[in-house]
């Protein structure tokens, strides 16, 4: 074998040795660079005789030619196994569950949701938000709502008091949200239509009853406001929020001192193996009290009973929103239990509208 068989022999299978692009390149400068082994040989051409050069230059020129052809298939070898591997290494699986944005994680407590339902409900109907403090004067959850001095009612309201203050006044926690009607109608002209959710409470505590709760109280003052009024506003609300065509209630007798003549509303509804349904069934199930505000409220409040009339609703947001959704023990309401939370919150963008549909 010639020398340049040898060579060529040599620097191919080095070629074909080269595991990466700077082996490759190490190669590539020890053949062909300035001072390469094929370099060297094509130097030689210049010193031979004419005779030796047409022999020789067709040879080592074809070397020089079929090296730099080999390096050139081996970079591109090497370049495409390069890429074949990072692609390897970068795999996606799109099959895989997205992960939540950390500012997704976070949930909206089912209270607070059922009271933005709430609001869409009867906002639609025309209805305001008003509100007040969570601490009260006994005057305003109690005197001017027609509780009279010592009445029973008092008690039954199992009222957190605070300490009396010099003057025997006491300060209290509020027992329900009827003093913002009391509030709403000292510091605004009717006519009135408002709805005040809030915060209540009472010194209570079993599985349907925490010391903190939530009402909403519905307050509408005109002229020419009546029961019948009343009962189209809470049928409508039921329907609505229950998210249901039609729904059966059922009004009975009751008493509240603000109210005149008082009623309790039960709905009809079907009770299926712990699970309650609205809109069908025989069953009936109490959701709220209401009445014709009394005389001596409207008169506490600086209206003229000859001239105003108007209606109220108490309702227990809790209660709603645990048979809305199928949470069973009210109490889990406040133990601030993520996994709770996690389970029965609501995404932070699930805004209810009516439009949009209040539980979709
Ligand atoms: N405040 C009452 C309670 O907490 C509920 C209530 C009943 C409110 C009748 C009203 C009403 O406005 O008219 O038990």
């Amino acid at each position: 074998m010639s020398d340049i068989a040898a060579l060529e022999g040599d620097i191919l299978a080095a070629i074909a040795a080269a595991g990466g692009e700077a082996a490759l390149e190490a190669v590539r400068i020890a053949a062909l660079g300035k001072s390469g082994s094929v370099s060297a040989l094509l130097k030689t051409l210049a010193a031979m005789s004419p005779e030796e050069r047409r022999q020789q230059g067709p040879r080592i020129n074809g070397l020089k030619d079929r090296v730099g052809t080999a390096i050139s298939a081996r970079k591109a070898e090497l370049g495409a196994a390069a890429l074949d591997a990072r692609l390897a290494t970068e795999t996606i699986d799109v099959t895989l569950p997205a992960r939540e944005a950390p500012a997704e994680i976070g949930r909206i407590h089912p209270v607070s949701q059922v009271i933005d339902e709430l609001t869409a409900i009867f906002a639609d109907m025309g209805f305001a938000v008003a509100e007040g403090p969570d601490i009260e004067t006994d005057d305003y959850n109690f005197t001017r709502l027609n509780f009279p001095a010592d009445h029973p009612a008092r008690e039954m309201h199992d009222t957190f008091f605070f300490n009396p203050k010099p003057d025997g006044s006491r300060l209290l926690l509020r027992t329900h949200t009827s003093p913002v009607q009391v509030r709403t109608m000292l510091a605004q002209k009717p006519p009135l239509r408002v709805i005040i959710p809030g915060r209540t409470y009472r010194c209570d505590s079993d599985q349907t009853h925490t010391p903190m709760f939530h009402q909403v109280e519905g307050l509408v003052i005109d002229k020419g406001s009546h029961l019948g009024h009343l009962k189209w506003i809470l049928a409508e609300f039921c329907k609505a929020f229950f998210e249901v065509d039609d729904v059966k209630m059922r009004f009975r007798p009751s008493f509240f001192p603000f109210t005149e003549p008082s009623l309790e509303v039960d709905i009809q509804c079907r009770r299926d193996r712990g699970e309650v349904r609205f809109g069908e069934g025989e069953d009936w199930m109490e959701i709220l009290g209401c009445g014709m505000v009394h005389p001596n409220v409207l008169r506490n409040c600086g209206l003229d009973p000859d001239e105003y009339q108007g209606f109220a609703w108490g309702l227990g947001i809790d209660r709603i929103a645990m048979l809305k959704y199928g949470m069973p023990d009210l109490r889990a309401f406040f133990e601030a239990d993520a996994r709770w939370l996690a389970h029965y919150g609501f995404r932070p963008l699930d805004l209810p509208t009516l439009a949009g549909g209040l539980s979709a």
